[in-house]
């Protein structure tokens, strides 16, 4: 294993051992109970182990099925795509089964190249959309694919956001797709404007362009809906889901597509296996994500998600109003971003800036840090913006451990915008993060 990850985690004084996990709650081997408000990135939007899941996968086990045989129909894998593509709606009739949000995107790639016979793809700036090669190079940030390329040719990435960006690369009709997050997680919870990705379909059909979703976080009733694609009323020709799918204990993923997507990959009997992955509709992950959809459905938790986030939007709001780090608080359902700014006292802005200065992520990985330890809560920053503390529990999530975490994060807060211990905690991070 890599062990700069756990040296890393040795010094957030993160590397505890958990030994049992149900619903938002982890308990350590010491006796310490951790209420997860990260999900592993929206992962475990039924909470941890989910007794149904558990169930559901005991029993796939126990029947003693067909598991990878690969020259048979998965009976699971239709079911599952049925309801999948019937909860997405519109033009999505097919589904593609993968292990990981990353094997999905290459797939979205392959197959949007495969319809329109361009080369070119094209996506937002600062987007994650996992760090395979292929998804790797619709990732602005370089940090990513620093060392690791030439990645693929012919990608562009335009601002967020922005529709006379995004038509000026569209008009050259080089681009098979413009692949976009509906809401940008790790690029800092980014929503955008409410006619920005209605005006970026109609944009991207006017120029035979695929208009392409990356809901590997959004999806699967994180932010209500059960895709974001609804709540922005856009009709996407292929959408990518991955992560919450399976309950977190399998891993799935799935791409989403019309049938004339799909019919440009499997078009005639010898390309039947053009596209295909040897662990694509397994049984185990199958039955999980099957499981998830009725647990996520019959214990209603888009509608959980909806409520859960307006009450903590406000609870935020109300508890950080008069600190003058947080810059805003905004999200979707339970998908949700604190975002920091530098103060402009000159007793906390010199902390603050000398510590950017060591690494930007000093100061969010501090309050990360205490959070964790001083109050028992999970949480990380965005992976491409660290000025922005990303907020997403589990969607079973309580008011009472709603309560908790704003409080948690109050005096955390509290901390920050006083010099002492908060900014003593940094340079002390700071000294064992370059001692070797
Ligand atoms: C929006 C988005 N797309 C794709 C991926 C890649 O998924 P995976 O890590 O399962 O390959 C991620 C992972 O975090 C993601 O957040």
């Amino acid at each position: 294993m890599n062990p700069e990850w756990v040296r890393l985690l040795d010094l957030l004084q993160m590397n505890v051992r958990y030994e049992r996990c149900v619903g938002v709650e982890l308990f350590t081997d010491d006796g310490k109970r951790i209420l997860d408000f990260l999900s592993g990135y929206c992962v475990h939007n039924v909470g941890h182990n989910h007794p149904d899941v558990v169930r559901a996968l005991h029993s796939e086990l126990e029947r003693c099925g067909p598991a990878m045989i690969q020259t048979h129909v998965a009976d699971l894998a239709g079911v599952l795509a049925e309801k999948l593509c019937e909860r997405a709606g519109g033009r999505l009739k097919k589904a593609f089964f993968a292990s990981s949000g990353s094997e999905g995107v290459e797939a979205a790639i392959k197959f949007a190249r495969a319809h329109t016979k361009r080369a070119g793809i094209l996506s937002a700036e600062h987007a994650f959309h996992g760090l395979t090669c292929g998804a790797l190079s619709l990732m602005s940030d370089k940090f990513w694919s620093e060392g690791f390329g030439p990645l693929l040719p012919e990608t562009a990435a335009v601002p967020f956001d922005d529709l006379q960006a995004l038509e000026r690369e569209l008009k050259s009709k080089r681009f098979a797709a413009f692949i976009v997050e509906p809401i940008q997680s790790e690029a800092g919870v980014c929503v955008p404007h409410a006619d920005y990705l209605r005006t970026a379909e109609s944009l991207c059909r006017r120029y035979g362009t695929l208009f392409v979703l990356d809901e590997v976080q959004t999806g699967m009733y994180r932010t209500g809906p059960f895709l974001a694609a609804h709540q922005f009323g856009v009709d996407p020709d292929m959408v990518i889901l991955a992560k919450a799918m399976s309950g977190g204990l399998v891993p799935c993923g799935a791409v989403l597509m019309s049938d004339e997507v799909c019919h440009s990959v499997y078009s005639s009997l010898p390309r039947a296996f053009v596209h295909t992955s040897t662990f694509s509709e397994n049984s185990l992950a199958m039955r999980a994500a099957l499981a998830t959809l009725e647990v996520l459905e019959s214990e209603q938790l888009g509608p959980r998600s909806i409520e859960a986030g307006r009450y903590l939007q406000e609870r935020l709001s109300d508890a950080l109003r008069d600190f003058e780090m947080v810059k805003e608080i905004r999200g979707a359902g339970l998908l949700m971003g604190i975002e920091f700014q530098a103060p402009r006292q000159l007793r906390l802005r010199i902390p603050y800036q000398a510590f950017a200065a060591i690494h930007p992520a000093v100061f969010g990985q501090i309050i990360v840090m205490r959070l964790f330890r001083d109050s028992g809560f999970l949480t990380q920053i965005c992976g491409n913006n660290f000025t922005v503390l990303k907020v997403a529990p589990p969607l079973v999530v309580t008011d009472a451990q709603l309560d908790a975490f704003v409080l948690a994060v109050r005096n955390v807060v509290e901390l920050a915008h006083s010099p002492g211990a908060f900014w003593s905690e940094a340079l002390g991070l700071a000294r064992r993060a370059f001692r070797g």
